[in-house]
């Protein structure tokens, strides 16, 4: 038993329905096992440009700092805002969050679900058994590298970005991904574009250094290009895959599909920073905020949810009640409740509510 407190960020498109159902299993859990969690809303992202003229304000950065784990929705995507102009864009929000707490250890575990391997748009034959767990650095590379800019020359506009790594910020991602190897089937798949970039070479060397401190795990080295085949070819292959920013962005949406839909998976963003109850994180669904379907109550909330079990687990350290919500989902799948991004033929589609119903619904039994 415990108070906890919680930040939770719904943000944009989809992201306040289905944190709503987060919010809502959540409580339950809190209920159940006697646990006290408060939480406190705030905005983000272009709701948040609106009411408070920036992203993310000062007051909401201070609020999450002192919060023992953030709960997030979903950001970005609102066609108005994705001009190339300076003004103020709602992903920022985000990027500030990563950077100013120093979350630089984002977790997307990907494991499909038995009941759903007939969603995913690769063969079941080729999927069955695929457990693996993407390690993204979060805080550095191409995302924060300065100059990053759209400037003009006598030769007309010319942009840049800067795809920056130190020794550091290597070595300390490397780690996090060893140390959770070593929970599982000890496997690192280190990626990169080591034949192409000095960053990656850079990455490469700093990943073997470490490597040679833990001769218990295997490592091998990927090329991102191949790394994007292998996953879709041999996803079974692959235990834990460490890489870094821009590259983990990409391989993560393309790992996500594995499971049916984006709308399935949870991830964490971890530092070093420790609270009373354990490792302070912020925790989101991988998916974005989906604005086509936003308001009509058909949006998946199981990643918002499976996103809460995550949190639990990894910031308060309560294992169970992170399980009972992860079995709970299971259940509901299993017994053929599916949201529309999982439609099959002879199952029952049901809303975004009725979804946080029934996985609520499932916890008590
Ligand atoms: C993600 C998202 C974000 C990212 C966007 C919204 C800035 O795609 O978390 O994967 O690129 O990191
Ligand atoms: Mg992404």
């Amino acid at each position: 038993m415990g108070t906890y407190t919680i930040v939770v960020l719904p943000g944009d498109g989809i992201g306040p329905e289905v944190t709503e159902q987060a919010v809502r299993v959540l409580h339950e859990i809190g209920e159940r096992y006697g646990h006290t969690f408060q939480s406190h809303q705030a905005l983000v992202g272009v709701s948040a440009i609106e009411a408070e003229g920036q992203a993310i304000s000062d007051a909401t950065m201070q609020l999450c700092q002192k919060s023992d784990a953030i709960l997030f929705g979903a950001i970005g995507g609102i066609p108005r805002y994705e001009g190339s102009s300076s003004q103020e864009r709602p992903e920022r929000a985000l990027l500030r969050l990563r950077k100013e707490l120093e979350l630089f250890a984002n977790l997307r575990p990907i494991r499909p679900f038995k009941a759903l391997l007939n969603a995913s748009s690769i063969k079941q034959e080729v999927l069955q058994g695929t457990d693996l767990l993407v390690v993204r650095e979060l805080t550095g590379g191409l995302y924060f590298g300065k100059p990053s800019e759209i400037r003009e020359t006598p030769q007309g506009l010319e942009a840049v970005d800067t795809l920056l790594y130190t020794e550091r910020e290597i070595d300390r991602i490397v780690r996090v991904a060893f140390e959770l190897a070593r929970g599982r089937r000890k496997k690192i798949t280190s990626v990169d574009k080591a034949n192409v970039l000095s960053s990656s070479r850079l990455w490469r060397h700093i990943a073997e250094r470490v490597a040679s401190e833990y001769p218990d795990v295997t490592i091998d080295h990927l090329l991102v290009d191949t790394c994007a085949m292998q996953l879709v070819r041999n996803p079974t292959g692959f235990d834990v895959i460490v890489t870094e920013n821009m590259f983990g962005d990409i391989l993560t949406d393309e790992a996500a599909m594995l499971t049916g839909s984006m709308g399935m998976l949870p991830s964490a963003s971890l530092g070093t920073r420790r609270t009373a109850h354990g490792l302070f994180g912020l925790y989101e669904p991988i998916h974005g905020s989906a604005p086509d379907i936003a308001g009509q109550g058909k949006a998946n909330p199981i990643a918002a949810i499976l996103t809460v079990a995550m949190l639990l687990r990894h910031s308060f350290g309560l294992e169970q009640e992170a399980t009972t919500i992860e079995a709970a989902v299971e259940r509901v799948i299993e017994a053929g409740y599916r949201t529309e991004d999982l439609k099959e033929a002879g199952k029952e589609v049901i809303g975004t509510q009725e979804m946080g119903k029934l996985i609520v619904d499932a916890m008590a039994a």
